[in-house]
């Protein structure tokens, strides 16, 4: 049975209809409606995917829409996918004034049809795209409700590393992985076990600092392969993001939030571990950093700040248009 009767995923690109394809697949709503700026694309992909449902068995019906956010009314969650990808060369910085511009267009819409909906954005530079959302919002979503996916991403390509360099199955290898999604991520290993064994037990300390270099580095060497960003696991680890939401899974994944003195951090959205069910984030865990990964996780937070900047430098947000909790 489904879980909810609508999500929404806006953006039907690369990463949109992967997510919407996961979603429907798992049966996690009654209802998926793919919003678009092009004309055709969600209505096309969305008949597409629809016409699965005999071959697949699954019972959730495909909507597709150019600019009608009627159809979104009553989302429970919305996935934001929408904006421009890097390409070759480029930095995910490059984008922050295109898709802001974008998002806040996309927040304001969807807000306008659904009261309290759990938006949880994909779109890139990752960590200034989420707090972009947020000063969209208007302080009318509490934070909880507002999250971003990368780390996920992140750590299932830090886990799928580790597993083809041991040889075993990636559903062993338990990992998390915080910062932000860019070159200053945070790895640890240090929280990396192969079913409960330390990592340090089974690889070198060489090993291990190649798959974290590679980690980094995973966007780009995609990039680098197919021309534009990954889809495919992007839009895979948002579904799983969507399905602890709806199903109340309460699972632990580290998720761009905002943090309010955690990490001794505030005032930043940035990868840090979550329970995630129902009500959105449920709960920031602070896990015992160690001197170094504590450092590594405020370089992280430097470098997102000098985005936010960039952003604020832009003047597409008033003043007014802050990252605050609604009251
Ligand atoms: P894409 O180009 O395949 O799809 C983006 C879609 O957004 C296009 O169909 C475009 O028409 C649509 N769009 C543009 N403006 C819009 C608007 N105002 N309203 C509704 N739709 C609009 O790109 P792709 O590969 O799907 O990536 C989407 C975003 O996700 C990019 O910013 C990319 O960098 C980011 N991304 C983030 C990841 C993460 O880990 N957070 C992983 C992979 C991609
Ligand atoms: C990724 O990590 C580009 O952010 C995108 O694949």
């Amino acid at each position: 049975m489904s879980a909810v009767e609508k999500i929404t995923v806006v953006g039907a690109g690369n990463v949109g209809a992967t997510c919407a394809n996961e979603i429907a697949r798992q049966e996690l709503a009654g209802e998926v409606v793919l919003v678009d700026i092009k004309e055709g694309l969600p209505q096309g992909k969305a008949l597409d995917m629809w016409q699965t449902s005999p071959l697949q068995g699954f019972n959730t019906r495909i909507y597709g829409a150019t600019n009608d956010y009627t159809i979104t009314s009553g989302s429970e969650v919305v996935v934001i996918t929408a904006g421009v990808p890097r390409g070759p060369g480029m930095s995910r910085e490059t984008l922050i004034d295109t898709n802001a511009r974008i998002i806040k267009a996309v927040t304001e819409n969807i807000l306008k049809y659904n009261p309290n909906p759990i938006l949880i954005v994909v779109s890139n530079p990752l960590d200034v795209m989420t707090c972009a959302v947020c000063k969209a919002a208007r302080n009318r979503l509490s934070s909880g409700r507002i999250f971003g996916m990368a780390g996920i991403l992140d750590t299932a390509r830090y886990k799928t590393f580790i597993a083809e360099k041991l040889t075993i199955s990636p559903k062993s290898i338990h990992a998390i992985l915080m910062g932000g999604h860019g070159d200053t991520m945070v790895p640890l290993p240090r929280y990396t076990t192969v079913s409960g064994i330390p990592i340090s037990e089974l690889l070198d300390d060489a090993t291990l600092q190649d798959i974290i270099e590679r980690t980094k580095k995973g966007g780009g060497e995609l990039v680098n392969l197919i021309g534009t960003s990954a889809w495919y696991a992007p839009g895979a680890a948002a579904a799983q993001m969507v399905e602890s939401v709806v199903r109340n899974q309460k699972r632990v994944f580290p998720v761009c939030a905002r943090l309010t003195g955690e990490y001794g951090l505030k005032d930043i959205h940035l990868g840090v571990p979550v329970v995630l069910g129902k009500n959105g984030i449920e709960k920031i865990i602070e896990l015992k950093l160690n001197k170094d990964e504590y450092a590594l996780l405020h370089r992280s937070a430097r470098a997102v700040r000098e985005q936010l900047k960039k952003l604020d430098e832009l003047g597409i947000f008033s003043p007014d248009e802050t990252c605050n909790e609604a009251v």
